[in-house]
């Protein structure tokens, strides 16, 4: 196959990109996002600051132009993110306890409620750990509410849309050994072993050179896997777009069966949220850069 989207296919799997409503009028971008992917997750517009800019007022206009674009070339769609610390609107500032509890899964319920039956795959919720080294869960206004709202959150969101995977994202955990990656595996073996309902993990992978894929990472994925839920690579980028670091995630993605889907954090370096390290796949000029060969060849 010629195209990222159309190789992975052909595996089972699918082959994404991140993608901002704003840029959609850019006919290279567009063009590119079209014809190399069949995976879309909406870079900022399904997040709380957007959706809910004041409370219960709830605003989807941006993220209904992606969804569309995706939907109209039979490309499937990521939601991201219903819970998360950071992009929360301002209205959430001074609230905290059960307040604040109600306000995030009302905005759960309805965000998941309002996409229901268009999402392939949600992530319900979105970097709760810390990177202190021990596993800790983040200090945020979200866990201040109690150590449960992560599962409060996956509850409501099976609520909204049963037939969405649900799935818990999160950055620094690709390697095996690195006390974060195994806090988040020892959350995803309880939620299991409790019946919390959760399908997926999500695994950010924005490296930060060649040397940040860690050589443990098959061994990650197939232990995340071996809980029983899929695995997703959701937002991998790669400073200087390291051609031998993208090609080896790709096949470890495919070493493992449960490995479903791979997305890039962006289409061209111009559009990346870390332009200045040139970590994606195309150039600013849309052209093809080696990491894309490498990855096309991997796949
Ligand atoms: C980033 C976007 O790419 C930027 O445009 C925005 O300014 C900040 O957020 N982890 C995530 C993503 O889960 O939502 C973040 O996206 C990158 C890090």
């Amino acid at each position: 196959a010629s195209t990222l989207g159309a190789s992975a296919a052909e595996h089972g799997r699918y082959f994404g990109t991140a993608i901002a409503a704003g840029r959609l009028s850019n006919s290279q971008y567009s063009t590119i996002a079209g014809r190399e992917f069949n995976m879309i997750t909406p870079e900022n517009e399904m997040k709380w600051d957007t959706t809910e800019p004041s409370q219960n007022n709830f605003q989807y206009g941006n993220a209904e132009q992606i969804v569309s674009f995706a939907s109209s070339r039979g490309i499937r769609v990521r939601g991201h993110a219903l819970a998360w610390h950071a992009q929360q609107p301002g209205w959430t500032n001074g609230m905290s306890g059960s307040t604040l509890r109600n306000a995030m899964l009302n905005h759960v319920t309805q965000v998941a409620t309002h996409f229901r039956g268009r999402i392939y795959s949600w992530d319900v919720v979105n970097e709760a750990f810390a990177d202190d080294g021990r596993g800790s869960r983040r200090d945020s206004n979200l866990q201040r509410t109690g150590n449960d709202w992560i599962e409060a959150a996956f509850r409501a969101a099976r609520s909204a849309d049963p037939n969405a995977k649900l799935c818990y994202n999160d950055y620094n955990t690709d390697n095996w050994n690195d006390a974060k990656t195994q806090a988040v595996y020892n959350m995803v073996r309880d939620f299991k072993s409790r019946g919390v309902p959760i399908d997926c993990v999500g695994l950010q992978s924005h490296f930060t050179g060649g040397s940040s894929y860690p050589s443990n990472y098959r061994t990650t994925l197939s232990s995340f896997a071996a809980l029983g839920v899929d695995v997703q690579i959701t937002e991998l980028d790669i400073t200087n777009a390291n051609a031998t670091a993208y090609a080896n995630t790709v096949r470890d993605c495919y070493a493992v069966a449960r490995c479903n889907g791979i997305t890039v954090w962006g289409v061209r370096d111009s559009d990346s949220w870390r332009s200045n390290e040139s970590p994606l796949l195309f150039d600013g000029n849309g052209n093809k850069k080696s990491a894309y060969n490498s990855v096309l060849s991997a796949l």
